[in-house]
C-alpha cells in the first residue's frame, strides 16, 4: 500500500460542506491542507481567502502537483462524487468521499475494485461512527448494559424542511446551503448513513432489507426523489433494526436499542457529544416502565477533539481522513474499510429506491463489524 509522504490532504470541492472540514482539521494541527480545488473559480476564490489555503484553478494541476499515495478528500455534490474519486484513485491516490460513495451501485462497485486492484484506501464518509457517542454506545452494546439487544429503532427525520428559512443557511466562507441539490440527491442518499454506520458497526453486516420510500411533498422547490424512507433491516447477527429517514416529520434524531434490561438511547446523531443513556426497566404497582431521566454512560479520559456547535451539528469532519492517515501511517486496515463504505451504499439505496414496492432486498455485499477505536475498549 502507498503511503503519503506527509500527514496533510488535499481537498476537491470547496463548498458548505468543505467549510466544516476545515474548522474540524483545524482542531488537528498534526494534518495539513495541502491544496484544494473547485471547478467555481468564485467559489474557490472565497474559500481560499477566508481559510489562507493554497487553491489550483484545475483538476490537471491539482492532480499533478500530488506525489503518489496523497489523500484525497472529495466533498463534491453526490452526482460528481463517482467521476472524481474514480479520477484520484486511477492517479495513485488514497480518497476519503462524501457520502454517498456513488449514487449507483455498479458504479460503488467500481470504484471498491479500482481502490484495491491499486493498494489504496477508499472510505466513505459519514465518520461520526469513529465519534464519542457512537463508541460510546457500542461499547456499552459490548459490555452488555442493557442484555442483548433484541431490536433498534434509529430516526432522522430533519423537520419539514422545505419550510425552513434554508435561504439563510451559509457557510463560513459565504457557500449558501445547497437547498435544490439535497432536495434533489434526498434526505435518504444524504442521512441514512448516520446510523446505518453505527448499526454496521455494532452488529455487522445487514443481510436483507424490506424498505419502502416515498416523495410525501411533491410541491418542493426539487421534486422527484423520496423525501420520506423507512426500512427494516435484519443484521447478520441476528438484530432487527428500523430507520426512518424524512424531511417531513419532526425533528427526531434518536436511536433507542431495546434490551432485556432496558434501553440504551442518544438523542443526537450529529453531535459527538450527546450523552448515551441507559434507561433501566423495571416494575412498578404491578406496572411496567423504563427509567425516565436515565443513567449516563461514560468513556473515561481523552477521546478525540471535539468541534464548537455549527448550525445544527457539532461533529468532527477529521476524524475519518484522521483514520485513514493513521492506518497508513500504522499500516493497519483502515476503520473505514472500502467493504464497509459499499455496504453501507449498497443499504442506503435499497433504501432510497424502494418506492411503493421495493419488498424484501437481499444484500450483495457485507464487510466486518468495526473495530472499537482505542481510547473506547
Ligand atoms: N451541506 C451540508 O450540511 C453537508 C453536511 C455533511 C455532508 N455533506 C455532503 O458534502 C457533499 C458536498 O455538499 P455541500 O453541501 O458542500 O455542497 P456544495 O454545493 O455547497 O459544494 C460542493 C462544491 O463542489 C464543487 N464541485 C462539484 N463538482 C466538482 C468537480 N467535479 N470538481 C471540482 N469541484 C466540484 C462545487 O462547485 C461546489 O462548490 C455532499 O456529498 C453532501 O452530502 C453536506
Amino acid at each position: 500500500m502507498n503511503a503519503p509522504v506527509a500527514r496533510s490532504v488535499s481537498i476537491v470541492g470547496c463548498g458548505f460542506v468543505a467549510d466544516l472540514y476545515m474548522r474540524s482539521l483545524a482542531k488537528h494541527p498534526d494534518i495539513a491542507v495541502t491544496q484544494v480545488f473547485d471547478r467555481d473559480p468564485e467559489r474557490l476564490a472565497a474559500f481560499c481567502k477566508h481559510w489562507k489555503v493554497r487553491g489550483v484553478d484545475s483538476m490537471a494541476r491539482f492532480l499533478g502537483n500530488l506525489p503518489a499515495g496523497a489523500l484525497v478528500l472529495n466533498l463534491t455534490n453526490p452526482a460528481q462524487h463517482y467521476a472524481v474519486s474514480k479520477t484520484c484513485l486511477e492517479s495513485g491516490h488514497h480518497v476519503y468521499s462524501e457520502k454517498p460513495l456513488a449514487t449507483e451501485m455498479d458504479q460503488a462497485i467500481e470504484l471498491h475494485e479500482l481502490a484495491a486492484a491499486n493498494g489504496l484506501l477508499l472510505s466513505s464518509a459519514p465518520c461520526s461512527v469513529l465519534g464519542e457517542a457512537a463508541q460510546t454506545l457500542a461499547k456499552a452494546v459490548r459490555d452488555e448494559v442493557a442484555g442483548p439487544v433484541r431490536l433498534v429503532y434509529a430516526e432522522l427525520d430533519d423537520g419539514f424542511i422545505a419550510q425552513a428559512p434554508y435561504k439563510d443557511w451559509t457557510s463560513d466562507s459565504g457557500a449558501p446551503w445547497p437547498a435544490d441539490d439535497e432536495f434533489a440527491v434526498g434526505c435518504t442518499l444524504e442521512h441514512a448513513g448516520y446510523y446505518l454506520t453505527w448499526m454496521i458497526a455494532m452488529f455487522g453486516s445487514v443481510r436483507r432489507v424490506v424498505a419502502a420510500s416515498t416523495e410525501a411533498i411533491s410541491d418542493k422547490p426539487v421534486t422527484g426523489t423520496p423525501d420520506f424512507a423507512t426500512a427494516t433491516l435484519f443484521f447478520e447477527s441476528g438484530v432487527t433494526a428500523r430507520l426512518t429517514c424524512s424531511i417531513v416529520a419532526s425533528h427526531d434524531h434518536r436511536i433507542r436499542l431495546f434490551g432485556d434490561k432496558g434501553v440504551l438511547q442518544v438523542k443526537q446523531s450529529w453531535d459527538n457529544s450527546a450523552p448515551v443513556k441507559f434507561h433501566r426497566r423495571t416494575t412498578m404497582r404491578r406496572r411496567l416502565i423504563e427509567h425516565p431521566f436515565g443513567k449516563r454512560i461514560r468513556i473515561g479520559g481523552d477521546t478525540h477533539p471535539k468541534v464548537d456547535r455549527w448550525g445544527a451539528a457539532a461533529m468532527n469532519f477529521a476524524l475519518g481522513p484522521a483514520e485513514m492517515l493513521d492506518a497508513l501511517a500504522q499500516d493497519r486496515p483502515c476503520r473505514l474499510s472500502a467493504d464497509f463504505g459499499l455496504h453501507l451504499t449498497e443499504v442506503t439505496l435499497a433504501m432510497q429506491n424502494a418506492g411503493e414496492d421495493g419488498c424484501a432486498q437481499d444484500m450483495t455485499t457485507r464487510c466486518d463489524p468495526i473495530a472499537p477505536m482505542e481510547w473506547a475498549t
